[in-house]
């Protein structure tokens, strides 16, 4: 009855404020700027808008969004709506800036090389968000010139436009608003210079530089000065480190990616160690051997030091010290086994639990204290022993990735069947036998009819009726003749 009422009320509110308001229509004045954009998008050629920007009220158009009291246009999205092989397009920034209230511009991967009228950018006032990712504006630098002019950007999207040095002028320092700039996949590195021009962005939050040819020299000093950047993103350039002094005072930094670059254990520190904000920190594909210089990052959640040379020996002392880890990637290293995994011990919080080519010959005494563990990828070891009787502490694992080790069935069998939580099991390319030995054991119970299989190369699918929780159970290339490969169990 209330409720009755009350959706009545609203329903009228509604009413009332179209009848004032107009939020049935567009303003006609801002229609015709639509057009004339739907029209040049393709020029001379059909638009590819011709299904989506029709109609009177252009508020509901296809990537258009409206105020809802003023009906003029705040947003739109054009992302990838020019016809492939049409060349560079140029649009006339004029038509933009007639759009008074717009705040947000999604113009990527349009081939736009450049602007008509760059100087109306000036008239942008509201612009918030540009994004202008993967088009072709290094030709054109007067239009990149124009941009400096929206003074009052939040976000602004560079990536993909084969910028280099000349292409990025001065005038972008003038852009003080900005929180969020994304340069990545450009030519910015190689030119020392070219990076300087971002000295006065105080208020950025977010820098993405990577995939830039960036070296130890052409990362500017100034980066230190960015005392509000809380993500910075720096992987895939040529760094080798240290340049600690431009960095490592970067109190609030959160996430800081320097995978794919050229960093050993000096490189990183001893400055990284006084970046205690941060909580994702991706190392990958470097050089380290395992440095003590992340010790002190106790806040660190996300730690990816994958394709190194990380040994036990080097990690073991200091990895225990980041308990707050709920993610690791140790993947492909050279770790062997008991120390490393003793060095793991203290890191209760892990959820997520990446070991997989290394060669690791024996899983630790703790790997109950893993309680909240829900997937562990182990594949590609050298495992042959037994699992630690606290394995059966698991239980919260969902995913086990055991494929390409020397387990037998006796190995598995005595706890497998005690991790009750999961849901996808990998024991391809092992030494098991066959579900005749498994049977017994591990209580999974395959369908009679199971295919005899003559060759480990087939796929075929059955159930495990006994799992209702396993929805998958691989276990191809393995020594017995009635190993199914893919097990589904509750596929009907
Ligand atoms: C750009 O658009 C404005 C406004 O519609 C128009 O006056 C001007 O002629 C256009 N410029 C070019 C070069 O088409
Ligand atoms: C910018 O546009 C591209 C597509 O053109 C899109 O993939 C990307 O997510 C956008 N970036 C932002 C920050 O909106
Ligand atoms: C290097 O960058 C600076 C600053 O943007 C620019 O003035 C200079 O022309 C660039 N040099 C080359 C060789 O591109
Ligand atoms: C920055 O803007 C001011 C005034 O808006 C202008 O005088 C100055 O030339 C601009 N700086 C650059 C480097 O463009
Ligand atoms: C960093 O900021 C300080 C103080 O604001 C200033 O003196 C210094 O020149 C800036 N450094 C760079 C490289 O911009
Ligand atoms: C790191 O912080 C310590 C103390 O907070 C300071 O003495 C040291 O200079 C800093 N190191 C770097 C490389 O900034
Ligand atoms: C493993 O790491 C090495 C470098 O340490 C790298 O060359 C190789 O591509 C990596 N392999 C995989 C599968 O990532
Ligand atoms: C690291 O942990 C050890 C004990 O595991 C402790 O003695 C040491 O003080 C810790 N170091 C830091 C920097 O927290
Ligand atoms: C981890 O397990 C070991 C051995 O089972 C135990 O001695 C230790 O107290 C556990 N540590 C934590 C933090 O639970
Ligand atoms: C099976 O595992 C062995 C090592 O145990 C490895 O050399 C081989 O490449 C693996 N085969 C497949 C198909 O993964
Ligand atoms: C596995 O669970 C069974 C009962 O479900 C229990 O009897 C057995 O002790 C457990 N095994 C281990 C190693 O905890
Ligand atoms: C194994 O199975 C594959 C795919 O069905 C087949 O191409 C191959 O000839 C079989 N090999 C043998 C030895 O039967």
């Amino acid at each position: 009855m209330f409720l009755q009422m009350f959706k009545t009320i609203v329903f009228l509110v509604i009413i009332w404020c179209c009848y004032f308001y107009q939020c049935h229509g567009c303003i006609e004045e801002e229609r015709t700027r639509l057009l004339q954009i739907k029209d040049s998008i393709n020029y001379p050629y059909d638009s590819s808008l011709d299904e989506d920007w029709v109609g009177k009220n252009c508020c509901k158009w296809y990537g258009v969004e409206c105020n809802s009291l003023s009906s003029r246009v705040i947003s739109i999205d054009l992302s990838s709506r020019r016809e492939e092989g049409l060349g560079l397009w140029y649009p006339n920034a004029s038509l933009f800036a007639a759009l008074k209230e717009l705040e947000e511009l999604g113009l990527g991967e349009n081939h736009i090389g450049g602007w008509v009228a760059p100087q109306a950018f000036s008239e942008m006032q509201n612009l918030r968000d540009l994004n202008l990712s993967s088009n072709d504006l290094s030709a054109d630098i007067y239009s990149v010139r124009g941009l400096c002019e929206l003074k009052n950007l939040r976000g602004l999207y560079l990536g993909g436009n084969n910028l280099n040095g000349r292409s990025l002028p001065p005038c972008f320092s003038n852009l003080s608003m900005l929180e969020d700039l994304s340069l990545s996949s450009n030519d910015l590195g190689s030119n020392s210079s070219a990076l300087t021009g971002l000295c006065g962005l105080s208020a950025l939050r977010t820098l993405r530089l990577s995939y830039n040819y960036i070296n130890d020299n052409s990362l500017p000093m100034c980066l230190g000065n960015f005392s509000l950047l809380e993500n910075l993103y720096l992987s895939g350039n040529d760094l080798s480190g240290p340049f600690g002094n431009s960095i490592s005072g970067l109190k609030r930094l959160r996430v800081l990616y320097l995978h794919s670059n050229h960093l050993s254990d000096d490189g990183i520190s001893p400055w990284i160690s006084n970046l205690t904000s941060l909580t994702t920190l991706w190392l990958q594909n470097n050089i380290l051997k395992g440095s003590d210089g992340l010790r002190g990052l106790k806040q660190l959640q996300q730690l990816h030091l994958d394709s190194n040379h990380l040994t036990d020996d080097s990690i073991f002392p200091w990895i225990s010290n980041l308990t707050s880890l709920t993610t690791l990637w140790l993947g492909n290293n050279s770790l062997k086994g008991s120390d490393t995994m003793r060095g793991l011990c203290g890191l209760s919080a892990l959820r997520f639990l990446y070991l997989y080519d290394n060669d690791l010959s024996s899983l630790p005494i703790c790997m109950g204290n893993f309680s909240l563990l829900e997937e562990l990828y182990l594949f590609r070891n050298n495992l042959s022993g037994l699992f630690d009787s606290s394995v059966p502490g698991l239980k919260q694992l969902r995913i086990l990735q055991l494929g390409s080790n020397h387990l037998t069935d006796d190995v598995i069998s005595p706890w497998i069947s005690n991790l009750t939580s999961l849901t996808e099991l990998y024991l391809g390319n092992n030494t098991l036998k066959g579900p005749h030995t498994m049977r017994g054991t591990m209580l999974f119970i395959f369908q009679k009819n199971t295919p005899k299989q003559t060759n480990y190369t087939n796929t075929k699918t059955t159930r495990v009726d006994s799992r209702p929780s396993l929805s998958k159970l691989v276990l191809q290339a393995n020594l017995g003749n009635d190993l199914p490969i893919i097990v589904q169990p509750g596929l009907k």
